[in-house]
């Protein structure tokens, strides 16, 4: 990790940047529970840009920077910008960095997007999510989650779970892991949302182990973390949703089966796959991992810009 770096894939992390970003995330936390202000980003100016909606994400790189005594500025929805009169967000983007913003968050609909924005960008991009590709910090935000939860990552059992092949979570999680002693990883989705190759390919490189299972009974009591997600119905055919829909939820009847339930994670929105009822167990992860967002970003922050 160094000042001025640009974040476009969980596989720029080694264990010792995600172990750094932890211990400044947790001394973060402390200032701001504590209910102490911070000023280290007084001056500084992060440009938002979201062509894709997002709640968590945007709201928390934000907030964080807010937290941190910066300025944001935010794109807006399309509909004022010039993006309505046919703009494209290349040019946007560039007009924009030549307002000299400090920090630019960016996320597109297209894998790659980030990438080519770091190019056009005189300023650090972060990518905030690029289609099924990447979500890099998302993966920090979850690492962190599971490191808060057990004390540590190494030898975690981590049950993957939902759309597998379009969501950009599980890519950067899998990468994020895979810097960490004796991971298990158990993909559990129908056999056509199983991971991209290019990802296994990855994980074979880093020598990760993981299994595929068609469905969680199988492997539930085995698990540390079960993380599910939704299917990426932005990203798929009509006809390959109605066919997939519902075919993996967890509701707290499913779980009260088992004599060992894992964490459950999700970095949300969910729709219909984790249903409200699961909220009332202890094992229920998912609001206290999107808050873990907000400190992270704000430990990414003060790392990017060197403060
Ligand atoms: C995820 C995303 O955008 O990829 N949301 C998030 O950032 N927390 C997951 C999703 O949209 O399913």
């Amino acid at each position: 990790m160094h000042k001025g770096m640009d974040v476009i894939s969980a596989l720029q992390f080694s264990r010792s940047d995600i172990e750094f970003l932890i211990s400044v995330a947790e001394d973060l936390r402390r200032v701001v529970e504590r209910g102490g202000s911070l000023d280290i980003a007084k001056g500084r100016i992060m440009f938002t840009a979201f062509f894709e909606p997002s709640t968590r994400t945007r709201l928390s790189f934000q907030f964080a920077m807010t937290r941190l005594g910066g300025v944001v500025v935010d794109l807006g929805p399309e509909e004022v910008s010039s993006m309505a009169k046919g703009e494209s967000p290349e040019d946007t983007l560039r007009t924009v960095d030549g307002y000299g913003p400090d920090l630019i968050v960016v996320r597109h609909r297209e894998p790659g997007f980030a990438a080519k924005a770091a190019e056009i960008c005189r300023a650090p991009v972060i990518n905030a999510g690029d289609g099924y590709n990447e979500h890099p910090t998302q993966a920090l935000l979850d690492v962190y989650t599971i490191w808060r939860v057990f004390g540590r990552v190494d030898g975690v059992r981590v049950g993957l779970m939902g759309d597998l092949k379009y969501g950009r979570t599980i890519s950067s999680l899998s990468y994020a892991l895979s810097n960490f002693r004796d991971v298990e990883i158990h993909f559990i989705s129908p056999r056509e949302l199983q991971p991209r190759e290019e990802v296994l390919r990855k994980l074979d490189e880093r020598r990760v182990r993981y299994e595929f299972h068609e469905k969680p009974d199988e492997v539930l009591e085995r698990l540390d973390v079960l993380y599910v997600t939704r299917l990426q119905k932005e990203r798929m055919k009509p006809e390959e949703y109605e066919r997939l829909k519902g075919s993996y939820v967890i509701t707290y009847e499913y779980l009260k089966k088992f004599r060992r339930i894992p964490v459950i994670m999700h970095p949300l929105p969910r729709v219909w796959e984790l249903t409200p009822d699961v909220d009332v167990l202890p094992q229920a992860m998912y609001f206290e991992q999107a808050r873990n967002g907000l400190y992270m970003r704000m430990a990414l922050i003060k790392t990017i810009l060197g403060l």
